[in-house]
């Protein structure tokens, strides 16, 4: 009998890339493949890629060009790099002159096609790159390899139609396209067959689900829809437009049951001049004011953030009105980042950038800011009993596991491994920056 041919995948960026991953491993695992944790034993090792900041491409160079050496001593191996980054014309027009010993290059549009693609170097040895410009109607019924019995991503929308200035996204992924809802309910009633209890639905702002299909749904709908899937327990979502929240939808929030208190709202900065310059089509105010909402209607709410210092012009009185608008809204935790110009896009031509030392030293304050804000609202919850989903044992001491309340926050307690997967009630004893500790109740 042939040996089993052994795939090795490195994932960057964000959820979306990552439930992709999920569906390369079941296309590989259809195709016959095993798995492996170590790319210098792997028949296949895939660079699932991300183009949102600089960092992550570097490190795509730096570790496909490592794995030179492991080709040399084995020919056979077949080395692939798909995602984002192969998405954008000049960065394959590099790739492919500095990491010649890829075999591979696909895009974000033609995972499904996979199969094929590795069909045609086991025939033809030669390289094979084919990305497509353009995502169609979303593709169903592919296969997913998923890591948890009892948590799962689902992707409800492609692409994106924002085009915030600073973001390559919408360039790599395309316009937005809704999967059918009978698309999604089929998903997520065969997940929960599985014994799945909590799904994130996926999207880069999923509360303009809908707009693109012919018939009349939205996002708050398919909330609706899915919180009546018997044996899913808990719905999350991400990620969130400010200037797409709808009334409706806060409505929503706060009566379906299995939605879960945490909204991932991205804010960006907190300068309505900055604000203006990205694109984001709203103000500080406006923001404000759906934040004021959504407390008003579901006062436990957690809520997080993505914050960007740096961006082109951005002045230290500009930074402050972040400063002052993370103190004021007071996050659960927020997702800090410097600004990285990608070609393409429009920020990189403004004037102004702004120095590294100087974005540098605006994130220090920012995140010594967001800690303490975030030590604040966790001491709020001591004494507090919080329904948390078990997720695994802990990394520091395996008498104990690790789990996540409902808002999102992560909870160290004591308790037996068999609790893995199920949903428990845990008193709260301590307060950390980014996690929560106590007692089952
Ligand atoms: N530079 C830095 N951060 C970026 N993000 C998107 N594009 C860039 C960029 N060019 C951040 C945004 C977004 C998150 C996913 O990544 O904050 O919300
Ligand atoms: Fe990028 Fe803006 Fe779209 Fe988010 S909403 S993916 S930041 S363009």
């Amino acid at each position: 009998m042939a040996k089993q041919r052994l795939a090795f995948i490195r994932t960057f960026g964000c959820q979306m890339n990552e439930r992709d991953t999920e569906t390369i491993r079941g296309l590989l695992a259809q195709a016959g493949y095993g798995f492996t944790e170590h790319p210098a034993a792997a028949d296949l090792v895939l660079f699932n890629t991300c183009c949102v900041r600089e960092n992550p491409e570097r490190k795509v160079y730096g570790q496909v060009g490592q794995l030179k050496e492991a080709k040399a001593k084995k020919p056979d191996m077949i080395i692939g790099i798909c995602g984002c980054m192969p998405q954008q014309q000049e960065e394959l027009t590099q790739m492919l002159n500095r990491l010649p010993h890829v075999d591979l290059f696909f895009g974000t549009h033609n995972i499904h096609r996979l199969p094929e693609l590795l069909h045609k170097i086991a025939t033809t040895g030669e390289q094979v790159v084919e990305i497509w410009d353009k995502g169609g109607d979303p593709i169903e019924g592919l296969p997913a390899l998923r890591d948890s019995t009892f948590k799962a991503w689902v992707t409800i929308m492609y692409g994106c139609n924002n085009f915030c200035s600073y973001c390559i996204v919408p360039y790599v992924r395309g316009r937005e396209r809704s999967r059918h809802p009978h698309e999604i309910w089929r998903e997520v009633e065969g997940l929960a067959d599985k014994g799945i209890k909590e799904i994130t639905l996926l999207g880069q702002n999923v509360n303009s689900y809908g707009q693109d299909l012919e018939i009349e749904v939205d996002f708050a709908d398919l909330l609706d829809r899915l919180n009546q899937v018997p044996g899913i327990e808990r719905i999350r979502f991400t990620t969130s437009h400010p200037k797409d929240i709808s009334d409706k939808l806060i409505l929503h929030l706060a009566q379906l049951e299995k939605v879960c208190e945490h909204l991932h709202l991205p804010v960006q900065a907190g300068s309505n001049d900055v604000l203006h310059r990205m694109n984001r089509r709203y103000t500080r105010e406006d923001y404000l004011k759906v934040v004021d909402k959504v407390r008003h209607y579901v006062p436990d709410i957690s809520l997080t953030t993505d914050i960007m210092v740096g961006f082109p012009g951005e002045t230290e009185a500009d930074f402050a009105d972040t400063l002052s608008l993370v103190r004021e809204v007071g996050y659960d935790s927020a997702f800090t980042f410097i600004y990285s110009p990608r070609k393409g896009t429009p920020a990189t031509e403004m004037p102004d950038q702004v120095p590294e030392d100087v974005k540098k030293e605006r994130i220090y304050r920012l995140i010594e800011l967001q800690n303490k804000m975030s030590l604040e609202r966790n001491t709020k919850l001591l004494g507090r009993e919080l329904q948390v989903l078990a997720e695994g044992i802990s990394r520091n001491d395996t008498n104990m596991l690790t789990g996540k309340t409902r808002t999102a926050k992560n909870v160290v307690f004591p308790g037996r491994q068999e609790l893995i997967g199920e949903l428990v009630n845990v008193r709260i004893t301590e307060a950390h920056t980014w996690s929560l500790g106590g007692e089952l109740a």
